[in-house]
């Protein structure tokens, strides 16, 4: 079973109108939907914004549905001067740039997993490779890189300077980290597709409303083209 997540439904809009024998479950406030797409089983849910909502969700595909891999797909803003507005980035790796105990001695971003120390969430190399070669093949300007995930949404230079310079993550985001945390707990694999929306800069609230929708089609369409080609 491959779970895939989103934080919004415009994010995952297209996935549902095509999945077939769809067979819904109500969990802790979040549709489940089980079913077959392109060939795949998967479970599709909408997690709703924010680290904790998408750890939920994820420890629920788990659980549940026994997912063996879990893609989450969605829009970003750009940290990278390099990436515009319909650009991809694929994870390496993710980073949860909220988390901060510096000030007894840890790096930004450090985690705690099963005991262990760690910064960088590791993401499934295989599955972004495929990702990867999605995008391209749809016409997308396509990286691989690292994601920052934070409960803040991102609109002012100094913070985007800061996660660019701590971390030099390619975009930041709301949800892929804390979903790679509890892939890398149940020994899951993880996959993050996101889709640039805006700058993370003075303008993105504008931006973000304006090119959301379309930017999020597009990760849901490099999902769905990686899910009929495995
Ligand atoms: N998702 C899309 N744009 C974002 C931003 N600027 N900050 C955080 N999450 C985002």
């Amino acid at each position: 079973m491959i779970g895939i997540i989103a934080a919004l439904n415009i994010e995952i809009s297209l996935l549902r109108q095509n999945l077939e024998g769809d067979e819904t479950r109500l969990i802790a406030g979040n549709l489940y939907s089980k079913g077959t797409l392109c060939g795949q089983n998967v479970v599709l849910a909408v997690c709703g914004v924010g680290k904790v909502n998408a750890a939920v969700c994820a420890q629920t595909m788990c659980l549940e549905y026994d997912a063996e891999m879990i893609i989450n797909t969605g829009v970003a803003g750009a940290l990278s001067p390099e990436l515009g507005v319909g650009d991809v980035v694929i994870a390496d790796c993710a980073v949860q740039h909220d988390m901060d105990t510096t000030a007894i001695g840890d790096e930004p971003g450090t985690l705690s997993i099963a005991g262990e120390s760690i910064v960088r969430l590791p993401c499934y190399r295989e599955t972004a490779l495929s990702l990867l070669g999605q995008a391209q093949k749809l016409g997308a300007n396509a990286v691989l890189g690292t994601i920052a995930s934070g409960d803040q949404f991102i609109h002012n230079p100094e913070r985007k300077e800061f996660l660019r310079g701590t971390f030099n993550a390619a975009c930041c985001e709301m949800e892929g980290a804390a979903i790679a945390h509890v892939c890398a707990l149940n020994e899951t694999a993880c996959a993050i597709v996101r889709v640039i929306s805006d700058s993370a800069d003075g303008g993105a609230p504008v931006d973000f409303a304006l090119f959301a929708p379309k930017a999020a089609k597009l990760g849901a369409e490099i999902v769905q083209n990686f899910l009929a080609d495995e």
